[in-house]
């Protein structure tokens, strides 16, 4: 079962061929994937060679094939993790029960749901990430956006065949929207705010790779969980994958710390303005990136309280990441203490039912997840004798959505005037000031081997090529 075959026009590991009627389903949608991709992916170097990892196996050991490839020619292709046939429901209130093979009828709307919510950020990202090769810092970070975007473009793929093959008309209809939406089109954006913001400096690629595409990392490990054991399969290959983007996140925000304390070494001082005519990037400036994307996306996890959490789980459509590491997996008793703002925006506990609190639950995971990358950093800052620390805000600044929604509150946590918020707003987000002065930064690198100003040379090369290796060859 894990071999994929790459004879076929789509690479699969799913016996396509033996399934003509979606075999054809999915070739017909393949070229207008590829028109998309053409369109919409990174622009500037489809003609371009390379150096891209493909899947050849779902084996978590050896299973990617490294070359120079045009990225029009990628095998975008269709990879699900082996099957269990032992599998059974892992939580909720079918618990114990065989997974299911195909969709349950009452549970349709809701996993349909799932997978089309899922599939919109992947091509999304692509998109939003379309003009940053024009200003890459070397040619390794160049290859690393576009396996990024590769991948983007294949969790897509992976999506759309669960929408195909198990949803009927519908899915197929489905699909077709997901290459209809575009990130940031007025008349008809992407469904998830964060996924229309344009991304076109470099250090807002690291934060988004650390940030939101592990917040992208939670989400599959809860579908991951899900009954319907396709979309298990594919997500838990999809893992896989998505491990090399943070990875990408948090040595590109380690190499700009990196740069800023040699800088800072070098002039005695961590004086932001001597640190920027130096040309590399303070870590005050990084930090209010940090609280940008941090608070942004813990938003993606949805509501504190949600009645559509707890159902998913009662159901057993998503669980929570990594449900084995819990010791309840029914929770139909136990409560969860949530903070929530008294009339003072002082916290104050509410006691809410263990099942309506999942997305909470989750979001704690993701906080000390984010935590791993910001105590490394941290280690290099002290290392270099600097008294400087990174640290994430609090869990209520910035909130869109959820009970701290809107209230003016500072990093730490404690509510302020909404005066006393707009007037320090400039201390806690980037400014005009700030994201000028990234933008000035962007110039691209293209020399074999050279690294920009504002960020360090990366520890080792990928598959460990040498420092001065040819990632990326423009025609
Ligand atoms: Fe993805
Ligand atoms: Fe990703």
């Amino acid at each position: 079962m894990a071999a994929i075959d790459y004879q076929e026009r789509i690479p699969n590991n799913v016996d396509l061929n033996n399934d003509r009627r979606l075999q054809r389903a999915l070739e017909h949608w393949q070229p207008k994937f590829l028109d998309w991709w053409k369109g919409l992916g990174p622009e500037g170097f489809m003609g371009a060679d390379v150096y891209l990892r493909t899947a050849v196996s779902v084996d978590a050991k050896g299973w990617a094939h490294f070359g120079h490839v045009k990225m029009p020619e990628y095998r975008w292709g269709i990879f699900l993790a082996d099957r269990d046939p032992n599998r059974t429901i892992g939580f909720g209130d079918e618990m114990g029960k065989p997974v299911w093979q195909e969709v349950p009828g009452e549970h349709r709307s809701v996993l349909r749901n799932l997978i089309v919510t899922q599939g919109d950020t992947e091509p999304a990202s692509v998109e939003q990430q379309r003009l940053l090769g024009q200003t890459c810092p070397s040619l390794y970070d160049l290859r690393n956006l576009f396996q990024v975007n590769v991948e983007e473009g294949r969790h897509l793929w992976a999506m759309v065949y669960l929408l195909h093959a198990y949803f009927g008309r519908d899915g197929r209809e489905q699909a077709e929207e997901l290459l209809m939406r575009h990130s940031g089109d007025a008349d008809n954006p992407r469904i998830l705010s964060t996924f229309n913001e344009p991304i076109d400096d470099w250090l807002s690629f690291f934060m988004f790779t650390y940030f939101t595409d592990r917040d992208g990392k939670y989400q599959l490990k809860c579908l991951a969980e899900s009954s319907f054991d396709p979309l298990s399969r594919t997500c838990q290959f999809m893992l896989t994958e998505e491990a090399h983007h943070m990875f990408v996140g948090e040595t590109g925000i380690g190499r700009v710390v990196k740069r800023a304390l040699e800088v800072m070494q070098e002039a005695g001082t961590d004086d932001p303005e001597a640190i920027r005519k130096a040309g590399a990037i303070d870590l005050q400036l990084l930090q209010r990136y940090v609280n940008f994307w941090f608070s942004s996306c813990l938003d993606l996890f949805g509501s504190e309280k949600s009645s559509n959490a707890a159902s998913y789980f009662a159901s057993g459509v998503k669980g929570r990441a990594d449900e084995a590491s819990y010791e309840d997996h029914v929770c139909i008793d136990s409560i969860f203490e949530l903070e929530v703002p008294d009339e003072k925006g002082k916290a104050t506990i509410e006691e809410v039912p263990m099942r309506n609190a999942m997305n909470e639950v989750v979001r704690q995971a993701y906080i000390k997840d984010c935590m791993v990358g910001v105590t490394r950093w941290n280690r290099l800052i002290k290392k270099a004798g600097f008294d400087f620390e990174i640290t994430l805000p609090s869990e209520r600044f910035r909130r869109g959505i959820g009970p701290w929604a809107g209230m003016p509150m500072d990093p730490q946590g404690n509510m302020l005037s909404q005066e006393e918020y707009e007037r320090r707003k400039t201390e806690f987000l980037p400014t005009e000031a700030d994201r000028a002065y990234v933008k000035s930064l962007m110039k691209p690198v293209m020399e074999p081997g050279k690294v920009a100003s504002w960020i360090a040379p990366p520890d080792r090369g990928i598959n460990n090529q040498p420092a001065n290796y040819e990632y990326v060859r423009v025609h």
